[in-house]
């Protein structure tokens, strides 16, 4: 089963919007498999985000995701990467969609309150380089059938 990488960033910890993000996946019928609550090193941070380096967001962005802790998170489910990128909305918050946490909670890109992974690639790489293999949990709920066909 596809598998996601999910942070609520500093700001969304720091406005106690962990509980509403892990209720939205949780509702969705995501299966949640990971989870823990950190300070991101400068050196995670610029690994994490190496794909955004040198552009003239980049140093904001990692002073951001740096500046308090996170709640790092894995979950899984069918085509998880895509739900749960459609439940965050879009990246800058003026142009997510109703009903979407970064429309529901935010107003500025910079301040965008979670991360998900953009590709199912992409959750499998994010899922090892923010995880250890023991940290994740395999397990199946009693109401498995009714959320996947
Ligand atoms: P994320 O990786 O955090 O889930 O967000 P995303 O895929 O929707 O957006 P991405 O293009 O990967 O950008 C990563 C994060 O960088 C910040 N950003 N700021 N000021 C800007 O123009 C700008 N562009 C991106 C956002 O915090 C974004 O989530
Ligand atoms: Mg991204």
């Amino acid at each position: 089963m596809e598998r996601t990488f999910v942070l609520v960033k500093p700001d969304g910890v720091q406005r106690g919007l962990v509980g509403e993000v892990i209720a939205r996946l949780e509702r969705r019928g995501l299966r949640l498999v990971g989870a823990k609550f950190m300070a991101v090193s400068q050196e995670l941070a610029e690994t994490h985000y190496g794909i955004h380096k040198g552009k003239p967001f980049y140093d904001g962005l990692i002073k951001y995701i740096t500046s308090a802790p996170v709640m790092a998170m894995v979950w899984e489910g069918n085509n998880a990467v895509a739900a749960v990128r459609q439940t965050m909305g879009a990246t800058n918050p003026t142009e997510a969609a109703p009903g979407s946490v970064r429309h529901d909670f935010g107003l500025e890109i910079g301040r965008n309150i979670t991360h998900a992974s953009d590709s199912p690639e992409n959750g499998i790489k994010e899922t090892e380089l923010w995880f250890k293999p023991e940290e994740l949990v395999e397990w199946s709920r009693a109401t498995e059938s009714w959320i996947f066909e």
